[in-house]
């Protein structure tokens, strides 16, 4: 504990500010799927931000304050700009001991003209390049960032199963796919077996909740979640009728792009009255929002953008909290009529 709070000063000058510096406890590891690997509850994403948001040492430093906290779970995309945040953090990684972080990274999404999806051509290809740009011989896990309609799903599969038992990838994962194909390539014979599935999840987006979490329980796959803090929005920094603060996502030019759905004002109404349960809690919001996925024992780890290294740290503090039924009903009532998905 009291190295954590060492290392957490060293980003704050004038003391630890923005979560309860005596709510820090050791980073706590749950479960992937019915794999060996542990991953930590808070793990550090790198969509808008390291694929060029945010500058490049700074980038860094996060990366950095990320291995500090105990994060040892790195997710990252072929996409993100198209190989930017992969060559940054393959530049970050290689000063740190392969086996001592959980990289994951995803294909699917377009990278030139041609090379889109998930076909068998393309799983080699990207797998490959990905590997290249994060300067190591495998990823821990290799996930589909959707499904492909254009390919079908056997050649997928068995594509995965060949990069799996070419040691590239020692486990696979989907993201955002429908059930009804999640069920159909479990009853593939030969396949390798899917460990985590990666949904939007947060108190504004619980789509998962209507059968993915159920299914995923059943086959012992486990759910890594992208933007649990909503890009921000449940971190209470975006206040109705005031302009973001202009070091904030929302503010951004080039990583503002995706916010507006979640600035409606009855989202912000329903943030406001989440401050109030925040403190009653005796917790920040970005620990409220990050314990709130975390209270599904199949959530295995909530997966968090940062722009600073000191937002790093506050996140990885909502590891290990537990939410009570009466905070849980609080924010129920605070969110009602504004949840989405
Ligand atoms: N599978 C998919 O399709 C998919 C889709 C989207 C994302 N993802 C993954 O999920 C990760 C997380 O998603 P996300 O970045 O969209 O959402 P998020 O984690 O909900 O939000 C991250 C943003 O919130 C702000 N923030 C974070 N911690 C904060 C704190 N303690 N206090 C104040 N502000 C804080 C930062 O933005 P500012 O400081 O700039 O305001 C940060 O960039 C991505 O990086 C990516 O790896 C996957």
């Amino acid at each position: 504990m009291g190295a954590c709070i060492a290392s957490v000063a060293g980003y704050y000058p004038h003391g630890p500010r923005n979560f309860a510096a005596d709510k820090l406890a050791a980073m706590q590891f749950r479960k992937l799927g019915a794999s060996g690997i542990s991953v930590s509850e808070i793990s550090l994403g790198s969509w808008l931000t390291y694929s060029g948001g945010v500058a490049r040492e700074r980038a860094r430093a996060c990366v950095e304050a990320a291995f500090d906290a105990g994060i040892n779970f790195i997710d990252t995309a072929n996409v993100y700009g198209r190989g930017a945040a992969e060559s940054l953090l393959g530049e970050v990684l290689a000063a740190h001991q392969r086996s001592s972080y959980v990289l994951a990274t995803k294909l699917y999404f377009p990278m030139s003209q041609s090379d889109r999806g998930l076909s068998a051509a393309q799983v080699h290809k990207q797998i490959d390049a990905s590997l290249a740009r994060l300067r190591t011989d495998y990823v821990d896990l290799y996930q589909c960032h959707r499904y492909d309609e254009q390919t079908p799903l056997e050649e997928t599969m068995g594509a995965l199963t060949e990069v799996v038992q070419a040691g590239k990838a020692r486990h696979i994962g989907f993201s955002e796919w429908p059930l009804e194909k999640i069920e159909a390539s479990l009853a593939i014979p030969g396949a390798a077996r899917w460990v985590s599935s990666q949904p939007q999840y947060s108190m504004l987006w619980r789509a998962p909740e209507r059968g993915l979490i159920e299914l995923c329980e059943r086959v012992q796959i486990s759910q890594i979640v992208w933007s649990p803090l909503a890009q921000g929005v449940l971190t209470g920094k975006y206040r109705l009728g005031e302009p973001p603060p202009s070091d904030s996502r929302a503010a951004s030019e080039s990583m503002g792009g995706f916010i507006d759905r979640l600035m409606a004002p009855r989202v912000l109404e329903g943030v406001e009255r989440l401050r109030a349960v925040a403190e009653q809690a005796d917790l920040t919001m970005p620990q409220l929002a990050l314990a709130w996925v975390l209270r599904q024992a199949n959530v295995a780890s909530a997966i968090v953008g940062a722009s600073r290294p000191e937002q790093v740290h506050a996140n990885a503090s909502a590891s290990a909290i537990e939410l009570s039924p009466e905070v849980l009903r609080a924010i129920d009532e605070a969110l009602e009529g504004v949840v989405a998905g």
